[in-house]
Protein backbone atom coordinates (compact mmCIF):
# COMPACT_ATOMS: atom_id res chain seq x y z
CA UNK A 1 0.00 0.00 0.00
CA UNK A 2 1.72 3.48 -0.96
CA UNK A 3 0.37 6.87 0.58
CA UNK A 4 0.03 8.90 -2.38
CA UNK A 5 -0.26 8.53 -6.02
CA UNK A 6 3.12 10.62 -5.97
CA UNK A 7 5.29 8.66 -4.32
CA UNK A 8 3.90 5.24 -6.56
CA UNK A 9 5.53 7.35 -9.58
CA UNK A 10 8.51 7.93 -7.84
CA UNK A 11 8.92 3.82 -6.50
CA UNK A 12 8.10 3.01 -9.86
CA UNK A 13 10.66 5.48 -11.82
CA UNK A 14 12.76 3.98 -9.23
CA UNK A 15 12.71 0.48 -9.74
CA UNK A 16 12.87 0.58 -13.39
CA UNK A 17 16.62 2.76 -12.92
CA UNK A 18 17.49 -0.50 -10.73
CA UNK A 19 16.48 -2.76 -13.56
CA UNK A 20 18.79 -0.81 -16.37
CA UNK A 21 21.68 -0.58 -13.32
CA UNK A 22 21.76 3.02 -13.84
CA UNK A 23 21.72 3.58 -9.53
CA UNK A 24 23.46 2.22 -6.94
CA UNK A 25 21.55 -1.23 -5.56
CA UNK A 26 22.05 -0.35 -1.65
CA UNK A 27 24.12 -3.35 -0.38
CA UNK A 28 22.27 -6.25 1.26
CA UNK A 29 22.74 -5.79 4.59
CA UNK A 30 22.21 -8.19 7.30
CA UNK A 31 22.84 -6.59 9.83
CA UNK A 32 19.58 -4.03 9.73
CA UNK A 33 17.09 -7.01 9.10
CA UNK A 34 16.24 -9.85 11.48
CA UNK A 35 17.01 -7.54 14.20
CA UNK A 36 14.59 -6.79 17.37
CA UNK A 37 12.64 -3.18 16.01
CA UNK A 38 11.47 -2.31 19.82
CA UNK A 39 14.94 -1.55 21.56
CA UNK A 40 15.00 2.28 22.93
CA UNK A 41 15.00 5.10 20.62
CA UNK A 42 17.66 7.90 20.22
CA UNK A 43 14.83 10.29 21.69
CA UNK A 44 14.38 8.08 24.52
CA UNK A 45 17.90 8.35 25.29
CA UNK A 46 18.11 12.19 24.61
CA UNK A 47 14.82 12.92 26.98
CA UNK A 48 16.30 10.69 29.83
CA UNK A 49 19.37 13.19 29.48
CA UNK A 50 17.45 16.11 29.24
CA UNK A 51 15.41 15.40 32.41
CA UNK A 52 18.68 14.98 34.40
CA UNK A 53 19.70 18.14 33.50
CA UNK A 54 16.52 19.85 34.96
CA UNK A 55 17.01 18.29 38.49
CA UNK A 56 21.46 18.42 38.27
CA UNK A 57 22.54 21.41 40.44
CA UNK A 58 23.43 24.19 38.75
CA UNK A 59 27.11 24.58 37.69
CA UNK A 60 27.41 21.10 37.59
CA UNK A 61 28.34 17.82 35.70
CA UNK A 62 27.64 14.08 35.45
CA UNK A 63 30.45 11.42 35.13
CA UNK A 64 28.76 7.49 34.02
CA UNK A 65 31.87 5.34 33.80
CA UNK A 66 31.02 1.80 32.05
CA UNK A 67 31.16 -1.25 33.97
CA UNK A 68 34.17 -3.07 33.68
CA UNK A 69 34.32 -6.35 31.73
CA UNK A 70 35.44 -9.61 34.31
CA UNK A 71 36.96 -12.60 33.79
CA UNK A 72 35.03 -15.74 34.61
CA UNK A 73 38.39 -18.38 34.11
CA UNK A 74 42.05 -17.51 32.86
CA UNK A 75 40.89 -15.73 29.31
CA UNK A 76 37.39 -16.44 29.31
CA UNK A 77 34.75 -13.39 30.22
CA UNK A 78 31.59 -13.44 31.40
CA UNK A 79 29.13 -12.27 29.06
CA UNK A 80 29.36 -8.35 29.29
CA UNK A 81 26.67 -6.65 31.03
CA UNK A 82 26.14 -2.73 30.18
CA UNK A 83 25.80 -0.36 33.43
CA UNK A 84 22.12 0.62 33.36
CA UNK A 85 22.53 4.37 34.28
CA UNK A 86 25.09 4.59 31.04
CA UNK A 87 22.27 2.33 28.66
CA UNK A 88 19.51 4.66 30.28
CA UNK A 89 21.08 7.88 29.51
CA UNK A 90 22.99 6.78 26.20
CA UNK A 91 21.96 3.10 25.09
CA UNK A 92 25.92 2.14 24.26
CA UNK A 93 26.26 -1.05 25.87
CA UNK A 94 29.78 -1.45 24.99
CA UNK A 95 32.61 -1.58 27.99
CA UNK A 96 35.50 1.02 28.28
CA UNK A 97 33.32 3.63 27.86
CA UNK A 98 32.67 7.18 29.61
CA UNK A 99 29.45 9.68 29.15
CA UNK A 100 29.90 13.20 30.84
CA UNK A 101 26.55 15.21 31.15
CA UNK A 102 26.78 19.09 31.98
CA UNK A 103 23.82 21.03 33.53
CA UNK A 104 25.11 23.91 31.32
CA UNK A 105 26.13 24.11 27.76
CA UNK A 106 30.24 24.46 27.90
CA UNK A 107 32.39 25.91 25.27
CA UNK A 108 35.91 23.89 23.72
CA UNK A 109 38.63 26.10 22.56
CA UNK A 110 37.15 25.94 18.93
CA UNK A 111 34.13 28.12 20.41
CA UNK A 112 31.83 25.16 19.55
CA UNK A 113 29.30 24.50 22.11
CA UNK A 114 28.31 20.97 24.00
CA UNK A 115 26.31 19.69 26.74
CA UNK A 116 27.04 16.06 27.07
CA UNK A 117 30.78 14.06 25.83
CA UNK A 118 30.56 10.47 25.28
CA UNK A 119 33.99 8.56 25.63
CA UNK A 120 33.87 5.28 23.35
CA UNK A 121 35.57 1.84 22.11
CA UNK A 122 37.60 3.11 19.07
CA UNK A 123 36.29 0.83 15.53
CA UNK A 124 39.48 -1.77 15.14
CA UNK A 125 38.37 -4.53 12.74
CA UNK A 126 40.81 -6.99 14.49
CA UNK A 127 39.55 -7.00 17.84
CA UNK A 128 35.83 -7.29 16.27
CA UNK A 129 36.32 -10.52 14.47
CA UNK A 130 36.81 -11.81 17.96
CA UNK A 131 34.55 -9.96 20.10
CA UNK A 132 31.86 -8.30 17.91
CA UNK A 133 30.73 -5.47 16.10
CA UNK A 134 31.38 -1.70 17.47
CA UNK A 135 29.03 1.00 17.01
CA UNK A 136 32.31 3.74 16.48
CA UNK A 137 31.67 7.14 16.93
CA UNK A 138 28.72 7.05 14.10
CA UNK A 139 26.94 4.42 15.51
CA UNK A 140 27.55 6.10 19.22
CA UNK A 141 25.77 9.30 17.93
CA UNK A 142 22.74 7.66 15.81
CA UNK A 143 22.54 5.68 19.17
CA UNK A 144 22.51 7.95 21.95
CA UNK A 145 21.69 11.20 19.85
CA UNK A 146 24.94 12.51 21.40
CA UNK A 147 26.49 14.91 18.84
CA UNK A 148 29.87 15.07 20.48
CA UNK A 149 31.37 11.18 20.55
CA UNK A 150 35.08 10.93 21.03
CA UNK A 151 37.04 7.78 20.52
CA UNK A 152 38.66 6.48 24.41
CA UNK A 153 41.85 7.44 23.50
CA UNK A 154 41.23 11.21 23.39
CA UNK A 155 39.58 11.51 26.63
CA UNK A 156 43.04 12.06 27.64
CA UNK A 157 43.69 15.53 25.84
CA UNK A 158 40.44 16.14 26.31
CA UNK A 159 40.06 19.97 28.02
CA UNK A 160 38.41 20.04 30.91
CA UNK A 161 39.11 21.78 34.13
CA UNK A 162 36.96 19.84 37.32
CA UNK A 163 37.73 22.57 39.66
CA UNK A 164 35.13 25.18 37.74
CA UNK A 165 32.84 22.73 39.32
CA UNK A 166 30.35 23.06 42.15
CA UNK A 167 29.42 19.47 41.53
CA UNK A 168 30.68 16.17 40.27
CA UNK A 169 28.23 13.84 40.28
CA UNK A 170 29.95 10.53 39.70
CA UNK A 171 28.90 7.26 41.25
CA UNK A 172 31.20 4.93 43.11
CA UNK A 173 33.74 3.27 40.45
CA UNK A 174 34.98 0.39 40.57
CA UNK A 175 38.48 0.12 41.97
CA UNK A 176 39.56 -3.16 40.75
CA UNK A 177 39.46 -2.88 36.96
CA UNK A 178 42.66 -4.56 35.62
CA UNK A 179 45.05 -2.71 32.94
CA UNK A 180 44.39 -4.21 29.77
CA UNK A 181 46.36 -4.09 26.52
CA UNK A 182 44.52 -1.17 25.34
CA UNK A 183 45.64 2.53 26.30
CA UNK A 184 42.23 3.76 26.33
CA UNK A 185 40.50 1.55 28.37
CA UNK A 186 38.60 1.54 31.26
CA UNK A 187 41.51 1.61 33.53
CA UNK A 188 43.22 4.52 31.65
CA UNK A 189 39.77 6.02 31.87
CA UNK A 190 39.81 5.98 35.42
CA UNK A 191 43.13 6.74 35.77
CA UNK A 192 43.05 9.95 33.33
CA UNK A 193 39.78 10.97 35.52
CA UNK A 194 41.25 11.10 38.68
CA UNK A 195 44.26 12.70 37.32
CA UNK A 196 42.65 15.39 36.12
CA UNK A 197 40.69 15.52 39.20
CA UNK A 198 43.58 15.44 41.40
CA UNK A 199 44.96 18.49 39.79
CA UNK A 200 42.04 20.52 40.64
CA UNK A 201 42.30 18.95 43.80
CA UNK A 202 38.76 17.93 44.04
CA UNK A 203 38.91 14.33 45.10
CA UNK A 204 39.34 15.74 49.06
CA UNK A 205 36.66 18.26 48.13
CA UNK A 206 33.87 15.50 49.75
CA UNK A 207 31.22 18.57 48.74
CA UNK A 208 31.73 18.36 45.52
CA UNK A 209 32.50 15.20 44.39
CA UNK A 210 29.50 13.40 45.22
CA UNK A 211 28.27 9.87 44.98
CA UNK A 212 25.23 9.91 46.87
CA UNK A 213 23.98 12.80 44.57
CA UNK A 214 24.53 10.68 42.22
CA UNK A 215 22.50 7.58 43.23
CA UNK A 216 19.96 10.44 44.56
CA UNK A 217 19.16 11.69 40.70
CA UNK A 218 19.61 8.56 38.94
CA UNK A 219 17.08 7.00 41.77
CA UNK A 220 14.47 10.20 41.32
CA UNK A 221 14.70 9.17 37.55
CA UNK A 222 14.63 5.64 37.22
CA UNK A 223 11.82 5.04 39.94
CA UNK A 224 8.94 6.55 37.12
CA UNK A 225 9.19 4.53 34.11
CA UNK A 226 8.17 6.36 30.90
CA UNK A 227 5.71 5.05 28.63
CA UNK A 228 8.56 3.18 26.30
CA UNK A 229 10.24 1.28 29.44
CA UNK A 230 6.57 0.25 30.66
CA UNK A 231 6.32 -1.48 27.06
CA UNK A 232 9.57 -3.47 27.27
CA UNK A 233 8.42 -4.49 31.67
CA UNK A 234 5.33 -5.56 30.23
CA UNK A 235 7.36 -7.86 27.68
CA UNK A 236 9.86 -9.20 30.01
CA UNK A 237 6.79 -9.96 32.47
CA UNK A 238 4.30 -11.44 30.64
CA UNK A 239 7.89 -13.79 28.67
CA UNK A 240 8.59 -14.43 32.51
CA UNK A 241 4.81 -15.97 33.32
CA UNK A 242 5.12 -18.15 30.23
CA UNK A 243 7.92 -19.63 31.17
CA UNK A 244 6.24 -19.85 34.92
CA UNK A 245 3.03 -21.98 32.77
CA UNK A 246 4.89 -23.98 30.44
CA UNK A 247 7.19 -25.33 33.00
CA UNK A 248 3.77 -25.64 35.57
CA UNK A 249 1.80 -27.74 32.64
CA UNK A 250 5.17 -30.05 32.22
CA UNK A 251 6.81 -29.98 35.41
CA UNK A 252 7.10 -34.08 37.38
CA UNK A 253 9.14 -35.39 40.03
CA UNK A 254 11.43 -36.83 37.65
CA UNK A 255 13.09 -33.21 36.30
CA UNK A 256 15.74 -31.70 38.02
CA UNK A 257 16.29 -28.14 39.25
CA UNK A 258 18.16 -27.85 36.23
CA UNK A 259 15.77 -29.12 33.39
CA UNK A 260 13.18 -26.62 34.94
CA UNK A 261 15.84 -23.39 34.72
CA UNK A 262 16.34 -24.59 31.22
CA UNK A 263 12.76 -24.56 30.10
CA UNK A 264 12.08 -21.28 31.73
CA UNK A 265 14.97 -19.96 30.03
CA UNK A 266 14.36 -21.72 26.50
CA UNK A 267 10.71 -19.81 27.05
CA UNK A 268 12.60 -16.22 27.36
CA UNK A 269 14.67 -16.74 24.43
CA UNK A 270 12.24 -17.99 21.86
CA UNK A 271 10.53 -14.70 22.99
CA UNK A 272 14.03 -12.66 22.08
CA UNK A 273 14.93 -11.98 25.87
CA UNK A 274 18.46 -11.92 26.10
CA UNK A 275 19.07 -13.10 29.09
CA UNK A 276 17.90 -13.14 33.06
CA UNK A 277 18.05 -10.28 35.28
CA UNK A 278 18.98 -12.36 38.38
CA UNK A 279 20.50 -16.01 38.33
CA UNK A 280 17.05 -18.32 38.33
CA UNK A 281 16.12 -19.61 41.62
CA UNK A 282 14.75 -22.97 41.40
CA UNK A 283 14.23 -23.96 45.12
CA UNK A 284 12.56 -27.73 45.18
CA UNK A 285 11.25 -28.70 49.17
CA UNK A 286 14.21 -27.53 51.14
CA UNK A 287 16.18 -25.21 48.75
CA UNK A 288 13.31 -23.10 48.44
CA UNK A 289 14.24 -22.00 52.21
CA UNK A 290 17.32 -20.33 50.82
CA UNK A 291 15.78 -17.08 48.83
CA UNK A 292 18.63 -16.55 46.30
CA UNK A 293 19.45 -20.38 45.75
CA UNK A 294 21.09 -20.18 42.79
CA UNK A 295 22.38 -23.62 42.21
CA UNK A 296 19.99 -25.25 41.34
CA UNK A 297 21.40 -28.88 41.66
CA UNK A 298 18.64 -31.36 43.14
CA UNK A 299 18.91 -33.75 40.24
CA UNK A 300 14.89 -34.79 41.45
CA UNK A 301 12.98 -32.27 42.16
CA UNK A 302 10.25 -34.78 43.31
CA UNK A 303 6.52 -34.44 45.03
CA UNK A 304 7.31 -31.55 47.34
CA UNK A 305 6.46 -27.76 46.64
CA UNK A 306 9.00 -26.19 43.76
CA UNK A 307 9.78 -22.67 44.13
CA UNK A 308 10.25 -20.58 41.09
CA UNK A 309 11.93 -17.55 40.84
CA UNK A 310 12.52 -16.33 37.47
CA UNK A 311 12.57 -13.18 35.61
CA UNK A 312 13.27 -12.59 31.68
CA UNK A 313 15.75 -9.86 30.76
CA UNK A 314 14.28 -8.07 27.76
CA UNK A 315 16.43 -5.82 25.73
CA UNK A 316 17.99 -4.45 29.04
CA UNK A 317 14.42 -4.57 31.29
CA UNK A 318 14.08 -7.39 33.94
CA UNK A 319 10.91 -8.92 35.27
CA UNK A 320 10.87 -11.21 38.67
CA UNK A 321 8.09 -13.47 38.74
CA UNK A 322 8.11 -16.59 41.82
CA UNK A 323 5.60 -19.06 41.85
CA UNK A 324 5.29 -21.91 43.95
CA UNK A 325 3.61 -25.05 43.18
CA UNK A 326 2.86 -28.65 44.15
CA UNK A 327 4.58 -30.90 42.01
CA UNK A 328 2.78 -33.61 42.10
CA UNK A 329 -0.47 -30.89 41.15
CA UNK A 330 -1.87 -30.93 44.45
CA UNK A 331 -1.46 -28.77 47.55
CA UNK A 332 -1.27 -30.67 51.01
CA UNK A 333 -2.88 -29.67 53.66
CA UNK A 334 -0.20 -27.96 55.19
CA UNK A 335 1.16 -26.55 52.27
CA UNK A 336 -1.80 -25.21 51.15
CA UNK A 337 -2.19 -23.41 55.12
CA UNK A 338 0.91 -21.96 54.51
CA UNK A 339 0.31 -20.72 50.56
CA UNK A 340 -3.32 -19.21 51.47
CA UNK A 341 -1.43 -16.99 54.11
CA UNK A 342 1.05 -15.74 51.65
CA UNK A 343 -1.72 -15.62 48.84
CA UNK A 344 -3.82 -13.24 51.49
CA UNK A 345 -0.48 -11.36 52.61
CA UNK A 346 -0.18 -10.33 48.94
CA UNK A 347 -3.94 -9.45 48.48
CA UNK A 348 -3.70 -7.07 51.58
CA UNK A 349 -0.42 -5.24 50.34
CA UNK A 350 -2.15 -5.13 46.79
CA UNK A 351 -4.66 -3.31 48.47
CA UNK A 352 -2.74 -0.62 49.56
CA UNK A 353 -0.95 0.48 46.61
CA UNK A 354 -2.20 3.50 44.39
CA UNK A 355 -0.30 6.71 43.36
CA UNK A 356 0.66 8.49 46.87
CA UNK A 357 0.46 5.70 48.99
CA UNK A 358 3.60 4.53 51.09
CA UNK A 359 5.54 1.49 50.62
CA UNK A 360 5.25 0.99 54.58
CA UNK A 361 1.61 1.05 54.76
CA UNK A 362 1.80 -2.09 51.84
CA UNK A 363 4.81 -3.62 54.14
CA UNK A 364 2.50 -3.51 57.46
CA UNK A 365 -0.30 -4.98 56.01
CA UNK A 366 1.49 -8.03 54.54
CA UNK A 367 3.77 -8.23 57.28
CA UNK A 368 0.17 -8.27 59.68
CA UNK A 369 -1.41 -11.30 57.57
CA UNK A 370 1.34 -13.40 58.06
CA UNK A 371 2.26 -12.69 61.70
CA UNK A 372 -1.86 -13.71 62.23
CA UNK A 373 -1.81 -16.62 60.27
CA UNK A 374 1.68 -17.46 61.29
CA UNK A 375 0.09 -17.64 64.94
CA UNK A 376 -3.42 -18.90 64.24
CA UNK A 377 -1.30 -22.26 63.02
CA UNK A 378 1.23 -22.65 66.12
CA UNK A 379 3.86 -21.67 64.11
CA UNK A 380 4.94 -19.02 66.36
CA UNK A 381 3.68 -17.88 69.58
CA UNK A 382 3.60 -14.31 68.97
CA UNK A 383 3.46 -11.70 66.41
CA UNK A 384 6.57 -10.42 67.21
CA UNK A 385 8.54 -13.71 65.52
CA UNK A 386 7.06 -13.10 62.46
CA UNK A 387 10.68 -12.38 61.33
CA UNK A 388 11.77 -15.60 61.89
CA UNK A 389 9.94 -17.11 58.85
CA UNK A 390 9.57 -13.87 56.77
CA UNK A 391 12.62 -12.75 56.58
CA UNK A 392 12.93 -10.36 53.76
CA UNK A 393 10.98 -6.95 52.60
CA UNK A 394 7.80 -6.85 50.39
CA UNK A 395 9.56 -5.64 47.32
CA UNK A 396 11.43 -3.59 45.00
CA UNK A 397 11.19 -1.30 41.70
CA UNK A 398 12.16 -3.24 38.90
CA UNK A 399 13.56 -2.03 36.02
CA UNK A 400 17.29 -2.35 34.39
CA UNK A 401 18.01 -3.79 37.49
CA UNK A 402 16.18 -6.33 38.98
CA UNK A 403 16.53 -4.07 42.26
CA UNK A 404 16.00 -1.06 40.31
CA UNK A 405 17.07 2.69 41.68
CA UNK A 406 14.30 3.78 43.70
CA UNK A 407 13.59 6.20 46.96
CA UNK A 408 11.19 3.54 48.39
CA UNK A 409 9.21 5.95 50.47
CA UNK A 410 5.99 7.08 48.42
CA UNK A 411 4.19 5.07 45.35
CA UNK A 412 4.10 7.34 42.34
CA UNK A 413 1.83 6.25 38.80
CA UNK A 414 3.92 4.88 36.57
CA UNK A 415 6.18 3.22 39.34
CA UNK A 416 7.11 -0.60 38.14
CA UNK A 417 7.64 -2.96 41.61
CA UNK A 418 7.47 -6.08 42.85
CA UNK A 419 4.69 -7.64 45.35
CA UNK A 420 6.67 -10.77 46.84
CA UNK A 421 5.58 -11.66 50.48
CA UNK A 422 6.74 -15.15 51.38
CA UNK A 423 7.13 -17.95 54.46
CA UNK A 424 10.12 -20.54 54.84
CA UNK A 425 10.06 -23.18 57.31
CA UNK A 426 13.35 -24.76 57.14
CA UNK A 427 14.11 -28.44 58.52
CA UNK A 428 15.12 -28.25 62.08
CA UNK A 429 12.64 -25.17 62.76
CA UNK A 430 11.09 -24.85 66.06
CA UNK A 431 7.59 -25.93 64.89
CA UNK A 432 5.80 -28.75 64.37
CA UNK A 433 7.51 -30.99 61.81
CA UNK A 434 5.02 -31.08 59.41
CA UNK A 435 5.76 -28.10 58.45
CA UNK A 436 9.14 -28.82 58.00
CA UNK A 437 10.56 -27.74 54.17
CA UNK A 438 8.07 -25.45 53.24
CA UNK A 439 8.57 -22.26 51.33
CA UNK A 440 6.65 -20.34 49.71
CA UNK A 441 6.66 -16.94 47.86
CA UNK A 442 4.46 -15.39 45.57
CA UNK A 443 5.67 -12.31 43.59
CA UNK A 444 4.49 -10.37 41.05
CA UNK A 445 5.26 -7.76 38.91
CA UNK A 446 2.90 -4.05 39.16
CA UNK A 447 2.45 -1.09 37.83
CA UNK A 448 1.20 1.61 39.85
CA UNK A 449 -1.77 4.05 38.54
CA UNK A 450 -3.59 6.64 39.86
CA UNK A 451 -6.12 4.85 41.56
CA UNK A 452 -4.46 2.02 42.12
CA UNK A 453 -2.45 -0.61 40.23
CA UNK A 454 -1.84 -2.65 37.09
CA UNK A 455 -1.03 -6.49 37.72
CA UNK A 456 1.79 -6.74 34.95
CA UNK A 457 1.98 -10.77 35.44
CA UNK A 458 -1.85 -11.72 35.65
CA UNK A 459 -1.13 -14.06 32.91
CA UNK A 460 0.28 -16.46 35.15
CA UNK A 461 -2.22 -18.00 38.23
CA UNK A 462 -1.69 -17.12 41.43
CA UNK A 463 -4.75 -18.91 43.28
CA UNK A 464 -4.48 -22.65 44.80
CA UNK A 465 -7.22 -23.56 42.34
CA UNK A 466 -6.11 -22.03 39.61
CA UNK A 467 -2.39 -23.43 39.93
CA UNK A 468 -4.06 -26.60 40.49
CA UNK A 469 -5.56 -26.96 37.31
CA UNK A 470 -3.24 -25.48 35.20
CA UNK A 471 -0.49 -28.05 36.60
CA UNK A 472 -3.02 -30.71 34.65
CA UNK A 473 -3.01 -29.23 31.69
CA UNK A 474 -0.79 -30.41 28.45
CA UNK A 475 2.40 -28.33 27.53
CA UNK A 476 4.01 -27.41 24.43
CA UNK A 477 6.83 -29.07 26.11
CA UNK A 478 5.46 -32.18 27.12
CA UNK A 479 7.22 -35.26 25.77
CA UNK A 480 10.28 -34.09 24.68
CA UNK A 481 13.07 -36.63 24.26
CA UNK A 482 16.66 -36.60 24.13
CA UNK A 483 18.69 -40.02 22.83
CA UNK A 484 20.37 -41.07 26.37
CA UNK A 485 23.76 -40.39 26.88
CA UNK A 486 26.19 -42.66 26.29
CA UNK A 487 28.34 -42.14 29.79
CA UNK A 488 24.85 -42.57 31.58
CA UNK A 489 25.01 -46.18 29.85
CA UNK A 490 27.92 -46.96 31.70
CA UNK A 491 26.57 -45.63 34.74
CA UNK A 492 27.81 -41.89 35.64
N1 LIG B 1 14.64 -12.50 42.53
C1 LIG B 1 15.18 -11.70 43.54
C2 LIG B 1 14.13 -11.02 44.28
O1 LIG B 1 13.01 -11.47 44.26
O2 LIG B 1 14.31 -9.97 44.81
MN1 LIG C 1 12.00 -9.61 43.77
MN1 LIG D 1 12.30 -12.68 42.67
Amino acid sequence: MFKSQKSFIGFTIASFLLSLNLIAQPAHDETEENLPKDYLTKDFHTGRRDALRQIMPDNSVMVVFAYPTRTFSNDVEYLYHANPDMYYFSGYKEPHSLLLIFKEEQQDSLGNSYNEVLFIQKRNPKAEQWTGKRLGIDGAKETSGIQTVYNASDFKSFAIDFSKYAKIIVDRFPEDVPDGFDSADLFDLIKQFKEKLATAEVLKDQKRFDNRLFTQLTADLREIKTPEEIDLLRKAVEISCQGQNEVMKTVHPNMSELEIQGLHEFVHKKHGAEGVGYGSIIGSGENGCILHYMENTKTKVGNSMLLMDVGAEYHGYTADVTRTVPVDGKFSDEEKSIYQIVYDAQEAAFKTLKNGSKWSDANKAAKDVIAEGLVKLGIIKNKMEVGKYYPHGLGHHIGLDVHDRGNYSTLKKDMVITIEPGIYIPEGSDCDKKWWSIAVRIEDDLLITENGYELLSHFSPRKIEDIEKMIKEKSVLDNYKLPPLESKKKGF
